[in-house]
């Protein structure tokens, strides 16, 4: 019998049936759309860009079984066939008791903190993405980050940088107490430490910590899938599993999830809330009647939520995956051959520059990041989005004074099965350039900045 052959290249799986024209720009026509949008690129319209890399979320290709059952989307305001479909896929694949639909995933976060946070509580979480933390604060809560070490250090190749703190989680809990914690987080993967997986080991763990003082686990799973992948890869004993049921084991520790469904929901909208807790359930859903709608919509339409059944089991598929991470990685291992300091190693669904590290003549106080992600698109127009102080900074209302953030990175977020690998090559041969120039990008000061998230609104102007 012939061997098969094992080929090295590693193809979009799937072919392209419908397509979006994107529209060519000079850097003349993009310097003149950057002073327009006084250099913040959220206010570029997308018209203007041409590989547009500023989010993962609802921006990816539906396939033509998602759109064939779009086209089954049954409208009943309630007990909609659509909603069963939905959540038995929900179910046999998350395996939680409950299953709530939202417009999207801070919609389940504001859902799960009202319902199980109050003054003073403290959430812990590997590190909340800014809606979570937004959605915790506004309950009078405190987020508290708890990834550990080598999740802070854009060099350290640690395979699991996304792990909670185990150590640091058992301090808290015995120096707050148990009763001020009414739930625990983990970010799979861990979107604002990188894109990082956390490990099975690691969710094991802090479980088994959460049991001893009765606390709750739940899962932000918006990239839940490309997690279960990593460990598939890397984490002993999980080689031969199907990643479902990786997924499924992951799922059996917690207590509920939270999920964007723009993610690993492969849709362009919809999240849920799960939980195992009928009592809670019952809450949530007259919370949801309130703002989001009816237990079986929630906020969706029923073409929604069959979307998104579809789009749960497609995104299982191992050579989805597999190419999924073969992109982010392509991109990833391109920039460093350049000489492009990023976040190591490459994470599931972006690739982050290490701003601060690149052009080091930029101090904080000037927006490095801000600095290249503008670049980027003056050269190439190319999108990205400033992680750095532009988005986690403030300035004190009274002296102007700026408090830098942690990092300054620049986000290449990949839409999901949307670019194909020589969009990906333009990409890389921007980022030569842009390279080349490094030395001469001048930093930005911010001259007009709303009082919260400022990142999107902010005006900037460049330094001399
Ligand atoms: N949790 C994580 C880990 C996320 O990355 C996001 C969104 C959310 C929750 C909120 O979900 O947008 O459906 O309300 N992240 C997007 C991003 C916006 O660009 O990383 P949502």
């Amino acid at each position: 019998m012939s061997q098969e052959p094992s080929y090295r290249t590693i193809i979009e799986p799937f072919i392209i049936k419908s397509v979006s024209p994107i529209k060519m720009t000079t850097s003349e026509e993009r310097e003149k759309y950057l002073i327009e949008a006084d250099y913040n690129l959220f206010k570029i319209q997308s018209k203007n860009v041409l590989i547009d890399l500023l989010t993962d979320s609802g921006t990816g290709a539906m396939s033509s079984e998602q759109w064939a059952a779009i086209m089954r989307g049954d409208e009943a305001y309630a007990g909609s066939p659509s909603f069963e479909r939905f959540e038995f896929t929900v179910k046999d694949i998350f395996g939680f008791k409950n299953v709530i639909p939202t417009h999207q995933g801070r919609a389940a976060e504001r859902i799960l903190f009202s319902v199980m946070c109050k003054t003073g509580d403290i959430i812990p979480n590997n590190t909340h993405f800014d809606t979570t933390r937004a959605n915790v604060e506004f309950q009078g809560a405190q987020a508290i980050d708890l990834v550990i070490p080598e999740g802070k250090d854009p060099q350290n190749r640690h395979l699991f940088k996304g792990n909670m703190d185990i150590k640091k989680l058992e301090k808290l809990i015995k120096s707050e107490g148990p009763d001020k914690i009414p739930l625990c987080m983990l970010t799979i993967t861990n979107n604002s430490g990188g894109g990082q997986p956390v490990s099975m080991q690691n969710v094991k763990e802090v479980k088994g910590i959460l049991d001893k003082y009765g606390i709750p686990l739940y899962f932000d799973a918006a990239r839940f899938a490309e997690n279960a992948y990593f460990i598939k890869l890397r984490e002993p004993g999980y080689a031969n599993r199907s990643v479902k049921s990786i997924v499924q084991e992951l799922m059996s520790y917690a207590d509920g999830c939270t999920m964007s469904a723009k993610k690993d929901g492969l849709a362009n909208i919809g999240g849920f809330v799960c939980t195992n807790d009928s009592n809670l359930a019952q809450r949530e859903k007259d919370l949801l009647i309130l703002t989001e709608g009816f237990p079986t919509y929630g906020g969706l339409a029923g073409r929604d939520l069959e979307a998104i059944a579809v789009g749960l089991q497609e995104v299982l598929d191992e050579d989805y995956l597999k190419y999924r991470l073969a992109e982010t990685q392509y991109l990833g291992n391109h920039l460093v051959e350049l000489g492009y300091p990023i976040v190591q190693p490459p994470g599931g669904h972006a690739i982050y520059i290490d701003a601060k590290a690149l052009l080091p003549h930029i101090p904080s106080a000037e927006y490095p990041a801000q600095s290249l992600s503008v670049e980027f698109y003056l050269s190439g127009g190319i999108r990205t989005v400033e992680i750095g102080s532009v988005m986690f900074g403030s300035s004190d209302q009274e002296t102007g004074k700026e408090t830098p953030a942690e990092m300054e990175l620049v986000r290449f977020a990949l839409p999901r099965r949307t670019h194909t690998q020589s969009h990906i090559d333009y990409v890389i041969e921007v980022a030569r350039d842009v390279y080349k120039k490094r030395n001469q990008l001048k930093g930005f000061t911010i001259t007009e900045q709303p009082q919260f998230l400022r990142h999107f609104t902010a005006k900037f102007k460049p330094l001399n």
